[in-house]
């Protein structure tokens, strides 16, 4: 099985049960002030499982790439990535329980899909709490699933294991229920499918396996969530108005899993990138006594070309400096390979060749991610060699704890990211002294760094009130821009926090003070005016036609919203929006700068 054939087979399934294929969203998230990625298919769906009807109707169906960069230390092992791709289908407020459910195990396990051993499969379920109930529904449709595939399914007991009939296994929040950790957003129980690698039990993780035990027996394959709520700022869960589901499956986990693989990076979806890794560092992966050094080169490689063919550069802020830190953090790696050279322009090529079919944004942009890949792998490399010189010296002190300052030293001296530095003192069974790094990096930083800090612990979107006008004021703006500046100007990217809006368009001039007073005066106008904002569903060549914006270089669905405000504005967006521009309140820019060639870069805020 390769990747390719797997995100066909999962399309095509879906299809056949009447769902609509959505494409791919940027990894960016653009109305999210809470996630710097994309971190799962239902991200970008978030206002569409609130209630906001969709263009293409209740049934969805995606392959979403994913950054996930919690488990950076994870990756690795056999199963973490930072990117990868999850395959999932929806309903928002049309099936529920019984199909979501049918219809996972019948892709699973029918010879016509993927024809998995049911006999190997095993689930979980929401256990309840105080507030809510064991999920008995899910129970029993698991019970009647597993007795048609001539399987008894009973309910299993943690203590005693997946002895005898027990393979449907009830579990806490912690692991059946999902949703944004302390953050706001749709939520839900749910239930989830684990495969049975049969590996040995290995008793460290407790007397019995079972499915979470974390042996290593069991691997997660799917995701199958019930969202029934909205969980609000101070933590209460309302119900929504609409039942939906959301399923979640790594499309590389399922590879390996088909192809009875050790670990994802034995799958085709990586033998190509290892290949060339092999090639260039005269190192063979099969003959590793650890392989986590390839394997963190490749994924993080991998990730590092998708992020940046989404538009991202490496930088100290936001997404920019996960590219960075991942960047470094394979550089760091290659030297435990004895690669000394410029090596990663070579393997990102193979990743654009891999991957360029389905994402052609790869492709679009090769130029420019191997530009920027290189340029920052120079400027890393001249101070590596010198900083890891610096650490030993630091270290050869008899020391049993490297100091705030001194890690601080570090990153600041010779770009360490501290993930390195600790990994640099844990191989050498040293304590880096965290807190008093993060005191010294707190103390050199501006106001801005901070802000994106609070963000990297990633969440789902925040659809405040507050980021529903600044959302609806960026429309406003593009036109004012256009009606000052000209019809060349458009959008190329947006990011709205609770704070702001930030807006990138494409303009090769820096904006004088006139412009900038204009401009301002034009949205301010329009919000007097109190215009309506109202949307429509239509093809995207309906829309073009039309005169409707669309922001260049997006992929999108067949059938597409069109909101317009007034007569003024019309775009293609998926909303949500405010209804009347009056409530927007006062708009005003704070700042305007270059963002690239041929960019600027907008900072708005709106004021009461
Ligand atoms: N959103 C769910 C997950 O990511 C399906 O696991």
């Amino acid at each position: 099985m390769t990747g390719k054939e797997l995100r066909e087979k999962y399309l095509k399934f879906f299809a056949s049960k009447e769902h609509q294929i959505i494409p791919p969203a940027n990894l960016v998230p653009e109305n999210d002030p809470t996630a710097l990625f994309i971190n799962s298919g239902m991200h970008p769906l978030v206002p569409y499982l609130l209630g906001q009807p969709h263009p293409l109707g209740k049934r969805l169906t995606s392959v979403q790439k994913c950054v996930r960069t919690d488990d950076i230390n994870e990756v690795g092992d056999a199963v973490h990535l930072t990117f990868f791709e999850m395959l999932g289908n929806w309903s928002l407020g049309d099936y529920f329980k019984k199909e979501a459910i049918n219809w996972s195990f019948e892709f699973l396990t029918d010879k016509k899909w993927l024809g998995l051993d049911p006999q190997r499969l095993y689930v979980s379920v929401f256990a309840g709490d105080e507030t809510l109930p064991l999920d008995k529904e899910s129970i029993a449709i698991w019970k009647e699933v597993f007795a048609n595939a001539g399987i008894t399914a009973e309910v299993g007991d943690l203590q005693k294991g997946i002895e005898g009939t027990a393979r449907i296994f009830p579990y806490d929040k912690k692991k059946n229920w999902w949703g944004p950790a302390g953050k706001t957003g749709p939520c839900g129980p749910d239930t989830e499918m684990f495969y049975d690698t049969g590996k040995k039990h290995e008793e460290k993780f407790g007397k019995a396996c079972h499915p979470n035990c974390e042996c290593g027996r069991f691997v997660e394959i799917w995701n199958d969530v019930f969202m029934q709520f909205d969980k609000k700022v101070d933590g209460t869960l309302e119900p929504l108005k609409q039942k939906n589901v959301d399923t979640g499956l790594g499309l590389e986990r399922e590879v390996m899993i088909l192809d009875r693989k050790e670990s994802v990076f034995d799958t085709e979806v990586f033998a190509n990138i290892i290949h060339q890794i092999e090639i260039i560092s005269g190192k063979l992966y099969a003959e590793q006594n650890s392989k986590r050094p390839i394997r963190i080169i490749a994924d993080h490689l991998r990730a590092a070309v998708f992020i940046m063919a989404d538009g991202v550069l490496p930088s100290n802020k936001e997404q920019g400096s996960i590219l960075r830190r991942l960047i470094r953090r394979a550089i760091r790696f290659s030297r435990q390979l004895g690669i000394e050279e410029m090596f990663m322009a070579e393997v990102a090529d193979v990743v654009i060749n891999d991957m360029g079919q389905a994402y052609p944004e790869l492709v679009k942009n090769q130029e420019t991610i191997l530009n920027n890949l290189t340029n920052e792998e120079e400027k890393f490399a001249k101070t590596i060699s010198v900083g890891l010189k610096e650490f030993e010296k630091l270290i050869s002190k008899n020391t049993r704890e490297l100091t705030g300052e001194q890690a601080f030293y570090l990153y600041e001296t010779f770009g360490f990211p501290l993930e390195i530095t600790e990994e640099l003192a844990y191989e050498k069974n040293i304590k880096v002294d965290v807190n008093g790094f993060q005191e010294e990096f707190n103390k050199h930083q501006s106001e801005s760094r901070s802000g994106a800090e609070k963000k990297f612990s990633g969440g789902l979107a925040d659809h405040s009130e507050q980021t529903t006008r600044l959302h609806t004021a960026t429309h406003l703006l593009q036109q004012a821009l256009r009606d000052i500046l000209g019809d060349h100007v458009h959008q190329a990217g947006s990011n709205i926090t609770a704070e702001r809006l930030r807006f990138d368009f494409t303009h090769d001039k820096k904006l004088t003070a006139e412009e900038i007073v204009r401009i301002e005066a034009v949205v301010n106008q329009k919000v007097k005016e109190n215009l309506p904002v109202s949307f429509k569903v239509t093809s995207l060549k309906e829309a073009l036609t039309q005169g409707a914006l669309a922001f260049f270089g997006e992929r999108y669905a067949e059938k597409v919203k069109v909101y317009s405000i007034g007569n003024y504005s019309k775009e293609v967006c998926g909303g949500p929006h405010v209804d009347f521009t009056s409530t927007l309140g006062n708009f005003k820019i704070k700042k305007e700068e270059a963002a690239g060639a041929g960019k600027r870069r907008i900072y708005a805020i709106l004021t009461a």
